[in-house]
């Protein structure tokens, strides 16, 4: 099995990303551990802190944070970093070439359940002539991202990773401590019998949403013909490595529970570098709307409506809003 930076290089990852890339990969092993020990290590439960977003912070979530920014800010390859645990975003290095988005923990609720939890980030080129303080940094497209990936804290701590050239897994192999290339270029099937939504929301939807669910549910007796299995991980990273194994649909759409806040995932690094990875598996990575690695950035925390996966599935959901 290839090691992880030959694969780089045979994709022609530049020398300075590699690196970068190794850094990022460095925190997450570290990681990986803490997140085995937690209970060991009296790492389970919350701390007595929200962050900027109103949710409770977890202890896991602060150590990963910690030590995520650490490794970054002290690597020279970074101009500035922005969290989900960060209020703003947080200047590094003025000659680093590279701004990285990231979630340190997703899925946080299922810490203290012992289930699936990953880290999510997301590489931009830093912009060439802004200060390292600004957050215009953030500005950019998803589209212009150089690298997206995960890391998944599953039964295997896996690596799910893009640099525009394919989307690749990777298994972190402990006998040697780095990541080993397990399949290049993933697809995502076209088509699909399983959606990914959580369903206690259901009332909250717009209509569209709310037809188009019907239609699954009712399976071959309405009028998709088909039966619909449905599943939900309760972290992202989960539910989208599900998608990038076997296809499904995977949507959290707007929704009017609290009215002042209608969508729930986070552009800049959660549906970004999700939306990178399942389009160089040839799915498709969507609003209501349009491509989300299409919109403009205003905020590093700025929430967005995310329908993802089998490309057809993803058409047939946006037909019910057109
Ligand atoms: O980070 C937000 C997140 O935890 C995602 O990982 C996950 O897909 C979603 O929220 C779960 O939402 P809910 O709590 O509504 O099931
Ligand atoms: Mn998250």
């Amino acid at each position: 099995m290839q090691r992880l930076a030959p694969a780089l290089r045979q994709d022609n990852v530049p020398l300075d990303l590699i690196s970068l890339i190794k850094t990022i990969l460095a925190a997450t092993k570290e990681i990986s551990f803490r997140v085995s020990q937690a209970h060991l290590g009296g790492l389970m439960g919350s701390t007595l802190d929200e962050n900027i977003q109103g949710e409770v912070q977890k202890k896991l979530d602060v150590v990963a944070n910690e030590l995520f920014k650490d490794i970054l800010l002290e690597s020279g390859f970074v101009r500035a970093i922005s969290s989900e645990e960060e209020d703003t975003s947080v200047a590094g290095d003025q000659n680093g070439k590279f701004v990285v988005s990231f979630d340190p923990l997703d899925g946080s609720s299922n810490i203290d359940i012992n289930s699936l939890i990953g880290t999510i980030f997301s590489i931009h080129e830093a912009i060439p002539d802004m200060d390292a303080e600004d957050p215009g940094q953030f500005q950019q497209q998803g589209n212009k991202q150089v690298c997206a990936g995960y890391v998944l804290y599953g039964p295997s701590t896996m690596l799910v990773m893009t640099t525009g050239s394919g989307t690749h897994f990777y298994v972190l192999d402990r006998t040697h401590g780095g990541y080993l290339l397990v399949e290049r270029n993933v697809q995502v099937p076209k088509d699909t019998q399983e959606f990914a939504i959580n369903m206690s929301n259901q009332r909250f939807w717009q209509e569209p949403m709310q037809n188009y669910i019907n239609d699954l549910v009712a399976g071959d007796t309405g009028p998709r013909g088909k039966n619909f299995n449905m599943r939900w991980i309760a972290a992202m990273v989960g539910d989208i490595h599900r998608v990038l194994t076997r296809g499904g649909i995977f949507t959290y759409p707007a929704d009017s529970k609290k009215p002042e806040q209608p969508y729930k995932l986070r552009l800049m690094y959660e549906a970004n570098p999700m939306s990178f990875l399942i389009e160089q598996a040839g799915g498709l990575a969507m609003t209501s709307t349009g491509r989300i690695m299409d919109i403009d950035p205003t905020d590093i925390h700025q929430r967005v409506e995310v329908i993802m996966g089998s490309s057809n599935e993803v058409e047939a959901c946006l037909s019910y809003y057109k």
